[in-house]
């Protein structure tokens, strides 16, 4: 893992929407008193989705607020490659997966096409429009190659269907998240292959129970309870 460092350019300051400081508080709160300093994960991640990345004087109101040296939440935001450290595109965060099932699938193809539309990766697009990043494994290797943009997933991506949602994030209409392809979820390409029988979900096969398992047994003579 690289070394991760603050962004030379910080803002002269941050401050607490009233949205993020009442979420803020409801984290602080789900833990016992003295032990704030553990809700200093979800806080940063509050203050990325208020403002694209995690500034310098963002850390130092965030340790204020819990009580923490700067320090300590300095080493979480740069331990946890989540945290931007430096602004992001206004239109668009591109995390593109370049682990091996990804990289079978395309993903090498795809990690191209940004260097040549976006730029060099983890850097702002010229027109700040638009950042990359090749990551790790995400976690949705069935339907690869993929993406994460922002909070969602894009997946069974061609160079094609990448470039155009693409362009849809940068006309400022993001297309709804999940496969290029049309693809049910991890479901193989094609369709569902299992459990596709429709009277696995329409009550057919229901059958009354009898006895429920590990029940207590009836006591000699009484009657078994009448299945209903
Ligand atoms: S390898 Fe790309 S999501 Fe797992």
């Amino acid at each position: 893992m690289s070394v991760r460092r603050l962004s030379p350019n910080q803002p002269a300051s941050f401050a607490f929407s009233p949205e993020t400081k009442e979420k803020a508080e409801w984290w602080i709160s789900k833990f016992p008193a003295g032990r704030q300093q553990s809700a200093v994960i979800p806080i940063l991640w509050l203050v990325q989705k208020q403002e694209g990345w995690v500034s310098e004087p963002a850390i130092r109101t965030v340790a204020e607020l819990l009580g923490m040296a700067q320090i300590r939440v300095l080493e979480v935001a740069t331990f946890y490659t989540m945290f931007m450290l430096e602004p992001v595109g206004s239109h668009a965060l591109v995390q593109v997966c370049g682990t091996t099932p990804c990289a079978l699938r395309g993903a090498n193809d795809l990690i191209a096409h940004c260097k040549k539309r976006i730029g060099p990766k983890d850097h702002l697009s010229a027109d700040g429009k638009f950042y990359w990043q090749e990551v790790e494994c995400m976690g949705a290797c069935s339907n690869a190659p993929m993406a994460a943009i922002d909070d969602y997933y894009y997946e069974d991506l061609t160079v094609e269907s990448f470039d155009a949602i693409l362009d849809e994030f940068a006309a400022g209409k993001p297309r709804a998240p999940g496969s290029a392809i049309g693809r049910q979820g991890a479901a193989p390409d094609g369709g569902p292959l299992t459990l596709s029988d429709p009277s696995l979900y329409d009550g057919s096969r229901a059958k009354p129970i009898k006895s429920l398992p590990n029940a207590p047994k009836p006591s000699k003579g009484a009657k078994e309870e009448p299945a209903s």
